[in-house]
């Protein structure tokens, strides 16, 4: 007999996160694979499914123009449900702590249909840092009948909340397996102008920017701090990807507006983004999938942040948290350009999310909880 399962997602990262588990589960004998995108994100979902070569079976397209987060959840809700009316899968699966994650949870739950949650367990402890995700994924917690921890400290994390241990398997993070598969592709960029950039001997500075919380002054103040770095700095090229989201571009544009030396791009593909990522000196973030893939190219990061729910790369010395003081950040990215041995202590390769195997250990969870297979070991980065 097949089991039924669906992946359900919205947003870019949960889209390249998810595309390695939707390839494995298309290639298992033992499942089906019935893909759900909600459409929180359009243009950057549709470039992310294209790049992996994933067609929806189902697209609820929710998406409208500066949407709020009851919208989301409720627009969510209603097409899943009309879904689950149709054809309930045997599980569904979602990926971090985005709305549509949360809401495709508990449209699930609600209609008995079991929870398996990838990238579970990371905790902030902040509950309005980064908000709402870290309420998001606590509440996805609650409701989960597999959980699929990338690491130790998350499994930890969980064990902590009193989630039953048999239920958690620590699979690594499928961002990593989603890097390692366009990383070697080492695809051409579309712009000229940034292959210009990745073949130029000047440094590069890497930036991207979207957290709610930081949307208002603070992003105002990263593009203050980028006015000043391109004026102070002229050798140096900042590249900034700009989020589609327009209140990101009205924060965040106006100071760097005609500075020669800052290239803003439309979001990249993701195989451009990581050829860029594996080109630049230093990234300025305040995204957390960046937090994990930048590492393990032996990027130093700089996160526009005050907590992060990624400690692991903080701990190995590869991940800075600068929070988004103008003049810290103007300070942080001047220190790296110019101190060779503080850049070359953070500009280690280190891999605690992932060795490009977590799909297959994902696939090998759900196996284990339908009862065709048998429980994995956990991954280690050390032994892995
Ligand atoms: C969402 C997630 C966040 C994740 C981020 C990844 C929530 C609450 N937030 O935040 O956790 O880190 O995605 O990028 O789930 N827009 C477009 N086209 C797109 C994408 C966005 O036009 O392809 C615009 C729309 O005007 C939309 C706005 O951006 O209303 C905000 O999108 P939304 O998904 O609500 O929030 P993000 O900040 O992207
Ligand atoms: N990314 C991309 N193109 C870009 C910027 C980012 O493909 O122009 C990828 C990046 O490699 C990472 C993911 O998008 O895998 C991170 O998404 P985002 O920062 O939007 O969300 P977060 O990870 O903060 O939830």
């Amino acid at each position: 007999m097949t089991l039924t399962i669906m992946p359900i997602y919205g947003t870019r990262p949960e889209a390249i996160k998810m595309a390695p588990i939707v390839k494995a589960l298309q290639e298992s004998p033992q499942f089906e694979c019935v893909v759900t995108v909600t459409g929180q994100h359009r243009e950057m979902l549709d470039q992310v499914n294209q790049i992996f070569d994933i067609t929806p079976d189902h697209d609820l397209n929710i998406i409208q123009p500066r949407q709020t987060l009851n919208g989301v959840l409720t627009r969510t809700v209603e097409g899943l449900d009309a879904i689950f009316e149709e054809s309930a899968p045997d599980a569904v699966i979602v990926q971090g702590d985005t709305t549509t994650s949360t809401t495709g949870a508990i449209a699930a739950f609600y209609r008995g249909i079991p929870v398996i949650h990838a990238e579970a367990g990371l905790r902030s402890f902040d509950l309005f840092s980064p908000f709402p995700e870290e309420a998001n994924r606590k509440l996805t917690s609650q409701i989960t009948s597999l959980h699929l921890a990338p690491t130790d400290i998350s499994k930890r994390n969980l064990l902590a909340e009193a989630i039953d241990g048999e239920h958690i398997v620590v699979t690594g993070n499928t961002v990593i397996d989603a890097l390692h598969h366009t990383v070697a592709k080492a695809l051409p960029f579309s712009d000229p102008q940034l292959e210009d950039i990745a073949q130029r001997s000047g440094k590069t500075l890497l930036v991207t920017t979207h957290r709610r919380e930081n949307q208002g002054e603070a992003m105002r103040g990263v593009g203050r701090a980028l006015a000043r770095i391109a004026d102070a700095e002229p050798d140096l090229t900042i590249v900034l990807p700009v989020h589609r989201n327009p209140v990101v571009r009205e924060a965040v544009l106006p100071a760097i507006e005609g500075k020669p030396n800052v290239h803003v791009t439309e979001p990249m593909a993701y195989g451009e983004f990581t050829r860029m990522l594996s080109v630049a000196d230093i990234v300025l973030t305040d995204s957390g999938g960046v937090q994990e893939e930048a590492p393990s190219l032996g990027k130093p990061v700089l996160v526009m942040r005050e907590n992060t729910e990624r400690p692991e790369a903080v701990t190995a010395g590869t991940v800075k948290l600068i929070g988004t003081d103008e003049e810290r950040i103007v300070e942080e990215v001047d220190t790296l350009l110019h101190h060779h041995g503080i850049y070359a202590a953070m500009a280690n390769a280190v891999n605690p999310y992932g060795d490009g195997k977590a799909a297959a250990r994902t696939v090998a969870a759900i196996e284990q909880m339908f009862g065709v297979g048998q429980r994995i070991a956990d991954f280690d980065p050390k032994t892995s």
